[in-house]
């Protein structure tokens, strides 16, 4: 019997890089100062279909949705934005003294896409949503918390691409531009596409089978059609960023692939050699309009998501490992059956004292529990023998350096954490 396909087991070996990450990335939300939110791994489908869009390739084609016994609609999350969004409605998150309202969020998301290198249908998210202000620092201090996300762990090839998808009346002006250029081009459009051009022709731009039309390129631009106050405020994010001395490429066919989106898109490519076809490792930008969509009042958001599976992809080709600390202060070799119960005795003290330690339970050999010893990354070795055990006492053995001394039992844990 094996896993669904586009799913993995982690086993220890890697589950220890993954708490690593995890440990790093909840360090840097104490840094910038967000707390963590947990939200269902379900929610009413209706919920992504008016967050995350209709028309997008998410809610169409990617979503595990089900009937429940009692005959509602859910749908496993496919993101953390929209949950986030309800959940800050739902508890009135607005009328917290604190604002803006800053969370971050760690857990897997559900997609049914075509599995590859750094697709999968089941991927853990880390994302973030500072909820409650429309200054443009904090969308810079959204993308420089994104970045840190990567250099935190030593990446360097990195490349932050920003846009501004402007506000409702910019893009209703752009939405205009995009129906007039891409009419006479209908008939040479996907299926997809044709119905695109109609509900939401934004969406054209993102396409995969039509990005190589000619007419792509030469599409509207949304900078062409961004009023003042849009226009303002992606020159001021630039200018935070700027003073931050982040650098960035903006890409004015950056549109992402969720509808929510207004003002400031982004997303964070690697550009690492042998990175993979996908090279996207993060994204995130605006959602003014969320909050209000699902009944909340009117109030403008940002935030973004990274998968840890790209992230490791990323260390992966830039060939940094991660530090990791897997192994055992002591494991208490036991010489013969009289010693069993002292060898419990004594592991069962240690692990009380704080002291992380294993014993043998396979009645192995002195030399095969060594092996186990080292195998397990221990620092110390306690050697418990009969005549020793009777005195109360026994042989503790450093590994790293050879030097061996004999303890009283009841010492072993201060003189093994004195070392
Ligand atoms: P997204 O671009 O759909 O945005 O996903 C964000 C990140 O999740 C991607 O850049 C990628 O690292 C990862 N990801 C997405 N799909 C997969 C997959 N099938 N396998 C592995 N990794 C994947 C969002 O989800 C927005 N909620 C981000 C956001 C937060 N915007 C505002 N706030």
């Amino acid at each position: 019997m094996h896993i669904p396909r586009g799913t993995e087991d982690l086993l220890p070996e890697a589950t220890e890089k993954w708490q690593v990450i995890e440990n790093t990335l909840r360090k840097l939300s104490e840094k910038y100062h967000y707390k963590e939110i947990r939200t269902p791994m379900f929610e009413r489908t209706e919920l992504f279909q008016r967050g995350v869009g209709d028309t997008t390739d998410i809610v169409q084609k990617e979503m595990y949705t089900f009937e429940d016994r009692g005959g509602r609609s859910l749908t496993l999350r496919p993101e953390g934005t929209a949950s986030v969004a309800r959940s800050y409605v739902q508890h009135k998150m607005h009328g917290l003294p604190e604002q803006p309202t800053k969370l971050y969020y760690i857990g897997p998301m559900f997609r049914y896409e075509r599995p590859q290198q750094g697709r999968t249908r089941q991927f853990t998210q880390f994302g973030i949503e500072a909820i409650g202000s429309d200054n443009p620092a904090i969308d810079a201090e959204v993308l420089a918390f994104a970045m840190e996300c990567y250099e935190a762990f030593g990446l360097k090839s990195l490349k932050l691409v920003i846009n501004s998808l402007g506000d409702h009346e910019s893009r209703q002006n752009h939405r205009k531009a995009l129906i007039e250029h891409f009419q006479p081009h209908q008939e040479e459009l996907c299926q997809d596409c044709q119905v695109r051009l109609e509900k939401n022709p934004l969406r054209l731009l993102d396409c995969k089978v039509d990005q190589d039309h000619p007419a792509m390129k030469t599409a509207p631009s949304i900078l062409d059609y961004l009023n003042e106050y849009s226009s303002n405020y992606f020159e001021s994010v630039k200018k935070h960023l700027d003073a931050m001395g982040i650098s960035y490429t903006v890409d004015e066919n950056l549109v992402r692939g969720l509808d929510y989106y207004t003002q400031t898109a982004f997303e964070i490519m690697s550009e690492a050699d042998g990175f993979g076809s996908i090279t996207t490792l993060s994204g995130g930008g605006r959602y003014n309009g969320l909050i209000e969509d699902l009944g909340g009042p009117e109030t403008s958001g940002i935030g973004f998501a990274l998968s840890i599976e790209r992230l490791l992809m990323a260390l992966e080709a830039e060939k940094l490992s991660l530090e990791t600390n897997a192994g055992i202060d002591c494991y208490i070799v036991s010489i013969g059956e009289e010693v069993t119960f002292t060898a419990t005795e004594l592991t069962h003290q240690l692990r009380q004292q704080g002291i992380r330690a294993d014993r043998d339970y396979l009645n192995k050999k002195m030399k095969a529990q060594f092996k186990a010893a080292e195998r397990a990354n221990a620092k110390f070795v306690v050697i418990l023998g009969e005549n020793e055990m009777n005195e109360g006492k026994a042989q503790v053995k450093e590994l790293a350096t050879g030097e061996q001394t004999t303890v009283p039992l009841n010492e072993i844990a201060t003189y093994i954490g004195g070392k």
